[in-house]
């Protein structure tokens, strides 16, 4: 049988034979083994559903094992043998384009060279999947092959729930993922109903099938980093010798040494799993790997006095790395963190003085011991920090939950009256006031085609607009477009592909809806093939997340959850192809919900009024908000916003004097 048909057939008509796992394939750890014998009968009855009965006396100890060793029914067995990647969107079967696009996009997800754990269906981020298991995966595939275009298929946490009856304008899939009774949303919640099979964590691009490798975030990184740089060095000074450290080679953090490079500065990530600092050092994406700590040592002192721009993976702990360079006096101008510490008890962070693999033993047979470990090593963690930071280091929060976890176990990270972290995040210091309250956002694209030409072409439609744009824009947001531009012009020969023909630009909602019907003109004239339109869910209206997106909202605000609920639904009858919605990414479970939405381009007039009007929805939403939070430059961004658009009409906060408040109490 060719893909085609293995896709149409869904669940195999014959049971394929067992599988072993391949060791040489990256792999999710052991998932803790929390669920009761009854629960276990359970799991491993949800697993059985999927399949005919007469399978069921033999997959149901296979199952048992799975759940006893992995602590997670992936159904292994039913992995197809074709080899997943993003094919071009006329090799799927499909009745409908935007049902192909779609397959295309999941392909993508876990295609092996860009899924940090492929067999386990897990994209990015230790626990972001795109399905539970291989039996979900098979169904969806099918239902898209199927399904025509007044037909949307319903998604439950990677379980197609089925096709039902709609409309051509309505969204042909529709996604929720972690979506749980707010009381049940603690990390052991997940840890139970994941192994139960009846919910997942699908980060904000895994589960949403929106994830187009690091360059998603080499664009965002380079941004935070050129931002951040700019922020400490005094006049006349330039990035060129000055170190920046950071922890993470995966599916996100793999993006710090490139935006390092491109940055031009000296940097180390540090990464504990040999495996993942091999595949980005692979792809080009660090120049160097060093294992040793003396020559880690040698190297930078080297490399500051020659002032070379040059990204250094050393394989092994980040916390040795700073303890070392605080010992030998190299200073660090900016550090960061990015172990996944929105999953810290399950193989997010390793902690210091243990190798990985010892890590990972523990974390198996004794996972208790391994969560005091990881508490030891976060306290040890914020003490080097804040050793490095009182000479001088800029240090924030990049997004991963780094201060919220080092907090809770006991760190040194809180300010003198303990009201509030001592390190900004990212967002509150970097993107939010820059970026996500003027509407600036990762918005990107993808060629269907699979066509480099496709790619180059749509590189150049968005630097023309973008140009454009800028000669009337704002003096405020001249710098954002400049350093798009740059980004842009630059991309094709930065080598920022892996998997699917894509690309990633912050722009506001001026700049999407302008790139955007550019595009659908092009592909109606027929110069490119379709589009997939979307963005991260990181971004101005799409994520409610105290700690990352939302941070930079001062009203108490921040602790709710209606803007990204509104966000998804007002996407998807305004003409999104798929809505998603999501508990838990970046931050983790149960610490925010997030939603995005992707939109197939098929060069028809149709397309043109959803891209109006979904797009402009999408962002201004999430301006409104932040201008209702009072935060000036959205105040500004949508004050200018409303002039424009006479239909928009936005509740505009008034401001109170702070000495009638004062003379209250
Ligand atoms: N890049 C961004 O712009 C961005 C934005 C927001 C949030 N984040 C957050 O950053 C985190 C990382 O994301 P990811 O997709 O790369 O996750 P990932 O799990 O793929 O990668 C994290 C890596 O850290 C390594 N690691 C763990 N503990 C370590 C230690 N003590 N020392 C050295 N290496 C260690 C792991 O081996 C792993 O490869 C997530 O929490 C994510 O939500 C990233």
């Amino acid at each position: 049988m060719n893909f085609k048909h293995i896709i149409i057939q869904g669940i195999p008509k014959k049971l394929p034979s067992k599988k072993t796992y391949d060791s040489s394939v990256n792999r999710a750890p052991k998932r803790k083994d929390i669920l009761s014998v009854k629960e276990k009968k359970l799991a491993i009855s949800n697993a059985l559903r999927y399949f005919p009965k007469i399978w069921h006396k033999e997959l149901a100890e296979e199952f048992r094992l799975e759940l006893a060793n992995y602590g997670r029914i992936y159904m292994l067995r039913f992995k197809p043998v074709y080899q997943i990647y993003a094919r071009p969107i006329d090799e799927y079967p499909a009745k409908i384009k935007e049902a192909a696009g779609i397959m295309m996009m999941i392909q993508n997800n876990l295609d092996p060279n860009i899924a940090q754990h492929p067999d386990e269906l897990i994209t990015y981020g230790g626990n972001g999947a795109v399905f539970q298991n291989w039996a979900q995966y098979l169904l969806t595939m099918k239902y898209l092959a199927t399904m025509d275009d007044k037909q949307t298929l319903h998604l439950y946490s990677g379980h197609p729930m089925g096709l039902f009856p709609s409309s051509k304008k309505a969204p042909r899939v529709v996604i929720s993922n972690g979506i749980m009774i707010p009381n049940y949303s603690k990390p052991d919640d997940w840890e139970k109903y994941n192994a139960l099979g009846v919910t997942q964590y699908g980060q904000m691009t895994a589960g949403s099938f929106m994830y187009i490798g690091p360059q998603g975030i080499v664009h965002g990184t380079t941004i935070t980093l050129m931002n951040a740089f700019r922020n400490i060095l005094k006049k006349g000074e330039t990035t060129k010798g000055k170190v920046f450290l950071t922890s993470g080679l995966g599916g996100m953090s793999g993006a710090q040494p490139k935006a390092g490079n491109i940055v031009g500065c000296i940097s180390i990530t540090a990464e504990v799993n040999i495996l993942a600092a091999q595949k980005r050092y692979d792809q080009g994406w660090v120049d160097i790997l060093i294992s040793n700590i003396k020559d880690l040592v040698l190297f930078v002192k080297k490399a500051k006095s020659k002032k070379t721009t040059v990204s250094i993976a050393y394989i092994g702990n980040v916390v040795d790395v700073w303890e070392k360079f605080l010992i030998e006096k190299i200073d660090v101008t900016i550090g960061s963190d990015q172990t996944s510490l929105h999953n810290p008890w399950s193989g997010g962070y390793y902690p210091v003085g243990i190798s990985y693999e010892e890590g990972n033993i523990m974390l198996k047979d004794n996972p208790k011991k391994f969560k005091q470990k990881v508490q030891e090593s976060l306290r040890r963690h914020a003490k080097v920090i804040r050793a490095h930071t009182e000479k001088g280091t800029y240090f924030f929060d990049y997004g991963n939950a780094f201060l919220l976890e080092a907090s809770r176990a006991g760190g040194d990270v809180m300010n003198k009256d303990k009201s509030d972290f001592c390190y900004p995040s990212y967002v509150q210091d970097i993107l939010g006031p820059l970026c996500f309250d003027y509407g600036f956002g990762p918005f990107r694209w993808i060629c269907t085609s699979g066509k480099s030409e496709d790619l180059k072409l749509t590189d150049k439609i968005a630097e023309k607009i973008l140009l454009n744009i800028r000669k009337n824009a704002l003096k405020e947001i001249q710098t954002q477009l400049d350093d798009n531009i740059n980004w842009i012009k630059n991309a094709n020969s930065n080598h920022l592909v892996v998997g699917s023909k894509a690309r990633i630009l912050y722009a506001n909602a001026e700049g999407r809806i302008k790139i955007a019907l550019a595009f659908n003109r092009a592909i109606a004239s027929g110069k490119i093939g379709n589009i997939v339109l979307g963005r991260d869910h990181h971004d101005v209206g799409g994520t409610d997340s105290p700690y990352r997106e939302t941070s930079n909202i001062y009203d108490g605000s921040k602790f709710t959850a209606d803007m990204a609920i509104h966000n998804v639904i007002g996407d998807s009858f305004r003409g999104a192809s798929w809505v998603s919605i999501h508990n838990g990414g970046g931050v983790g479970w149960g610490e925010v919900l997030n939603g995005g939405f992707g939109m197939f381009l098929d060069g028809s007039d149709l397309c043109n009024k959803r891209i109006k009007n979904m797009i402009f929805f999408d962002v201004n939403n999430g301006i409104a908000r932040r201008s209702w939070a009072k935060n000036a430059n959205a105040l500004l961004a949508i004050n200018k916003e409303m002039k424009k658009t006479p239909k928009l009409k936005v509740t505009i906060p008034e401001n109170v004097n702070t000495s009638i408040l004062d003379s209250l109490f």
